[in-house]
């Protein structure tokens, strides 16, 4: 037995009746929910299987002949643009006898070759050739079926999938965000910046962290001194998304104002941003000229790797000469997310280095947070 399989091999089964309905009585997830690998593959199994999940960007592959490979529940993933133009997710194994197809992003290819036996598949996925199948030179174009097509769809610039294949319909699933910001065309989104960064930390303590404004005065005085703690109203629609929002948001740093806006905002409207998390674990921030997208992405138990993604508002910000107004809202956020990081992984540490098991939390404050851990836990323990 490897070390991994000795850490899945250890019993894992959460007290989540602490959590309850009410949150005066809930405790919150136990540490295990945080540590236990075997919990993580719970999670990849249930959650991460059977939702609607980022994967990543149509930009991930700009042009026709493109392709890259992703992971999604544990399970890699290819994400290719045919010659049409159309975004297709295939499951990252060959037909024949499941080598993975693809390592490393490729560009402009026609088709892709498995390098054991060279069957040849097509960028919408067809498989175009199986040399020698019927015996030496006697080629065979479509013995079988063409890669597995993993259920996808395009969300503006995002890619969705969903594993199990029997998540609802997208468009039902996303229909309250639709309406929620349908004064915003986020079909004006330019992808402007793209950052990453690994944390010491289980995934669900960063997203905890997202919908978490109660810390902004202690953690954040920066960002506190213009999106005040006590500004801020709760947001939630279901299973769907939940965060919160602030009406009064003002930066005065040298990226406010600097972009132009989404077309047709009134002025109330420009002061306006929301973050939401779109559960289990996209974190978007829409503010009146970007959207910023953190795609929280488990990496073993202990750890994960946010993936960042500015968009702004139409060709017109993406202009060279607006490059240091983008660059300086880019440098704002990092700036809150290093302060961010440092208590997050503070949490994961104090898992280890405590006796600390799940604590109590504000009515007033962490009822998303409640919310979060019950839809963690009904989510989990099928
Ligand atoms: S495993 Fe891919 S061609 Fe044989
Ligand atoms: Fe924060």
């Amino acid at each position: 037995m490897n070390d991994r399989e000795k850490l899945l091999a250890v019993p894992c089964r959460p007290d989540f009746d602490r959590i309850g309905s009410s949150i005066e009585a809930a405790r919150c997830l136990p540490a295990e929910a945080y540590t236990a690998e075997r919990y993580l593959e719970i999670e990849r199994r249930t959650l991460f299987s059977n939702r609607w999940i980022c994967v990543g960007l149509v930009d991930d592959v700009p042009e026709p002949g493109d392709a890259t490979p992703l992971e999604v529940a544990g399970k890699s993933v290819i994400m290719t643009r045919d010659r049409a133009g159309a975004v297709h997710v295939f499951h990252n194994y060959c037909r024949h006898r499941g080598l993975k197809i693809l390592a490393e992003p490729v560009r402009g290819r026609s088709r892709f070759t498995c390098p054991y036996h060279a069957w040849t598949y097509a960028l919408d996925g067809r498989l175009v050739r199986a040399p020698h199948f019927d015996g030496p030179g006697r080629h065979r174009a479509r013995p079988v079926d063409g890669l597995a097509r993993v259920r996808s769809t395009v969300w503006h610039r995002l890619v969705f999938v969903n594993l199990s294949g029997h998540a609802p319909e997208f468009a039902d699933w996303i229909a309250p965000l639709e309406r929620r910001w349908a004064r915003y065309d986020l079909s004006t989104l330019r992808h402007a910046e793209s950052r990453s960064c690994d944390i010491a930390a289980n995934w669900k303590l960063a997203v905890e962290n997202f919908i978490d404004y109660y810390h902004l005065p202690y953690v954040h005085k920066g960002l506190n001194s213009y999106s005040a703690m006590e500004d801020h109203y709760p947001i939630r629609e279901g299973d769907t998304f939940f965060g919160q929002g602030n009406a009064s948001y003002a930066p005065s740093d040298e990226a406010a104002g600097g972009l132009p806006s989404f077309p047709g905002l009134d002025r109330a409207e420009r002061s306006i941003t929301e973050a939401i998390c779109l559960f289990p674990n996209l974190l978007v921030t829409l503010f009146d000229d970007n959207l910023r997208i953190i795609l929280v992405e488990p990496d073993g138990a202990g750890g994960c790797r946010e993936r960042i993604e500015v968009f702004v508002a139409g060709d017109e910000a993406m202009a060279p000469e607006l490059a240091p107004v983008r660059h300086a809202l880019v440098e704002r956020f990092q700036s809150f997310n290093v302060e961010d990081i440092a208590i997050v992984e503070g949490l994961q540490d104090a898992f280890a280095t405590t006796a600390f098991d799940g604590g109590r939390l504000s009515p007033a404050f962490d009822a998303n947070i409640h919310h979060f851990h019950r839809l963690v836990a009904a989510q989990t323990r099928a």
